[in-house]
């Protein structure tokens, strides 16, 4: 049990409590269900990409599947061997092309022809061969909130079946690009198989046709996506989902690569935040709190639920309360019409589930700083990232000071 009074007397709020032991045994649970297969984990790095949350799954043998040349750096930095690095992502610049191949990464995936020319072009220049992956865009609806759904022609991710033959044939001829994968990623917090299982065909398919005209992929790249429980969903178990993966795969013999970011990481981390006091706008309750948008940006933009927990003496029956941060936005909550006891100054609020997209989606809005980052690993408690303090806010704004 994580004492959190103890943490955030000790710590301060707002702050983010990471169980590296929890995030553990998620990975393993994962790893398992794939046994007997090759298969790599890739931890998906913007779920949560302190470097000692990438570094803690690279010591336990994963990849990471990373959007932007900063996240391969981090990658690098915490120990990722450059063979599990994945770079993604659906608008990559030509330093960063430049820098993922001359670093010699697992293989970039790549989203649109004209993004293949120019992995070819910068590939040629650097006298070097690329190792690339074609995100396909199957054309499933994950039945996932609309913001993060991407397996449809509606979104910008990937490239339909027609596109990516046409793109392996064009890659298999190139003297610079060498493919090695096949990629698909059609939504996060899932909590359904059948769209799962039917974009798996759909890129199993692809695969079976590509390799009748002897173009042989190694790299099944399911992506990521697997759900969690924030409130009372039924979620997808490992092992089901492995199942139905490897059910599309036949006598296919690739390795399967998964990227998952919020199943490893997100029911793994705490926000704690202190409750400042208590308001009422005629029939309306508020528990305005120092935590805010800028900390844990899911509610305001996805309207996401997260189980919250007071820490409180109080014995007040229960009633309707909005959680609110001190932003200028109405749009700044952190839950509403939440069942809370009456709430005292300094009393604590536990955020669960807030270990995926949190702290990374966080912002200085409003000249805030960013909260501290701890980690708890066999009871052992560390500061993994400080306080952002006022001075690191404006660091790098002096230019017109004089
Ligand atoms: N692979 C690719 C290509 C992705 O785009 C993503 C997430 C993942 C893997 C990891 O997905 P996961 O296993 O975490 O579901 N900010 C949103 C989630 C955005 C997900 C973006 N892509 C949220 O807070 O719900």
């Amino acid at each position: 049990m994580i004492n959190f009074k103890d943490l955030a007397k000790e710590y301060k709020t707002p702050l983010y409590v990471y169980d590296l032991d929890y995030m553990s045994s998620q990975y393993s649970e994962l790893k398992e269900a794939f046994k007997g297969r090759k298969s790599l984990l890739a931890y998906a790095v913007k779920a949560n990409s302190n470097l000692s949350i990438v570094k803690h799954f690279a010591d336990l043998g994963s990849g990471a599947d990373c959007v932007s040349i900063g996240e391969v750096r981090r990658a690098f930095l915490a120990g990722v061997p450059h063979y599990k690095i994945i770079f993604s992502g659906v608008g990559k610049s030509d330093d960063e092309i430049r820098e993922a191949i001359e670093s010699d990464i697992l293989y970039i995936n790549v989203e649109s022809e004209a993004e293949l020319g120019r992995v070819e072009l910068i590939a040629k220049e650097l006298n070097r061969v690329c190792r690339i992956s074609i995100r396909v865009n199957p054309n499933i609806d994950p039945k996932t909130h609309p913001y993060i759904s991407t397996g449809l022609h509606d979104n910008k991710f990937g490239v339909d079946i027609n596109s990516a033959k046409r793109m392996y044939i064009f890659a298999n001829n190139s003297a610079h690009l060498d493919p090695v994968g096949i990629h698909f990623h059609i939504g996060s917090q899932l909590t359904e198989l059948g769209p799962i299982r039917e974009s798996a065909e759909i890129v199993a398919d692809l695969v079976r046709s590509l390799s009748t005209i002897k173009i042989d992929l190694k790299f099944f790249d399911i992506g990521g996506g697997l759900g969690v429980q924030y409130k009372n969903e039924v979620t997808i178990k490992p092992y089901d989902y492995a199942q139905a993966i490897l059910g599309t795969l036949n006598a296919l013999d690739m390795t399967i690569v998964c990227e998952p970011g919020r199943f490893l990481t997100a029911n793994a981390g705490y926000f704690l935040t202190k409750v400042l006091y208590e308001k009422h706008n005629g029939q309306k309750r508020f528990v305005v709190v120092d935590g805010a948008m800028n900390d844990l940006i899911r509610p305001s933009l996805y309207n996401a639920y997260h189980k919250i927990e007071a820490i409180t003496e109080s014995k007040e029956v229960e009633t309707l309360a909005d959680v609110v941060g001190p932003v200028c936005e109405s749009g700044d909550f952190l839950a509403k019409n939440y069942s809370l006891p009456k709430l005292e100054h300094n009393d604590l609020l536990v955020v669960h589930s807030a270990g995926a997209y949190g702290f990374g989606m966080g912002s200085n809005y409003n000249t805030r700083g960013r909260s501290a980052e701890i980690a708890i690993k066999g009871g052992v408690v560390k500061v993994i990232r400080k306080r952002e303090s006022f001075e690191d806010l404006i660091a790098l704004e002096r230019e017109f000071l004089n």
